[in-house]
């Protein structure tokens, strides 16, 4: 698919068919997604590939079978085939930025010193280069948050103290009764509200 096709091509899919995905796909998915750019060249990003029964240890520990399960407004989610969580890793960030060619920054003092936190930065760079990589190879993908169960998905799986979790990538064959999010609805605002050439004004 050409790249535009691939940008403007792209929705969040959040239902599934149960049909899988090759593990070997899931890895040129990661692979392509670990090339996106980080700052200073940390690579302080890092993905949790669940797959097969994995991926239902995953929805027991952030949306526990009961009421809120079935109440969840997109069931179609909880089939798809591949979970990749990613995680970032602050203090990789702190500690490149502490070498004597980024020591001038100060951003090697600590977490608090950075007004932008480039680790999330860039998990979100490689969160959308997955959803890209998805789309073109003919897959569906969505990005969610974990929001307050990110500890609980640590423990579950392992995750070391320290990285943050950015967020959830769903992948696997679009089922094709999906339903768009309200926010989707929304719509986007045209170019002319966005772009603001050489001075800020509309
Ligand atoms: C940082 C970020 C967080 C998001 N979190 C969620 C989420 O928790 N649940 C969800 O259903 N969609 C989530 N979305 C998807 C957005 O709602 C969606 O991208 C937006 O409505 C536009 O729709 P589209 O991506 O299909 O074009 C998130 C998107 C981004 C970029």
């Amino acid at each position: 698919m050409d790249f535009e096709r691939v940008v403007r091509g792209r929705r969040m899919v959040r239902s599934f068919t149960s049909q899988p995905v090759a593990p070997a796909m899931v890895d040129q998915l990661c692979d392509l997604a670990r090339r996106a750019p980080t700052a200073g060249h940390t690579a302080g990003v890092e993905f949790l590939v669940l797959e097969g029964d994995d991926t239902a240890s995953y929805w027991n520990a952030t949306l526990p079978a009961g009421a809120e399960r079935e109440g969840f407004a997109w069931p179609g989610l909880l089939a798809a085939p591949v979970l990749v969580v990613v995680w970032v890793d602050p203090g990789a960030y702190v500690d490149r930025y502490r070498e004597p060619d980024k020591a001038h920054t100060g951003l090697g003092a600590g977490e608090e010193a950075w007004g932008v936190p480039y680790w999330f930065v860039d998990g979100g760079a490689a969160m959308m280069t997955m959803l890209l990589a998805a789309r073109d190879r003919g897959l569906g993908a969505a990005f969610f948050g974990m929001f307050d169960h990110e500890e609980a998905v640590r423990q579950r799986f392992g995750v070391p103290p320290g990285r943050r979790g950015v967020g959830t990538v769903a992948i696997g064959h679009h089922a094709g009764d999906d339903r768009p999010s309200r926010s989707a609805n929304r719509g986007r605002p045209d170019l002319a509200a966005v772009v603001h050439r050489a001075r800020w004004q509309r």
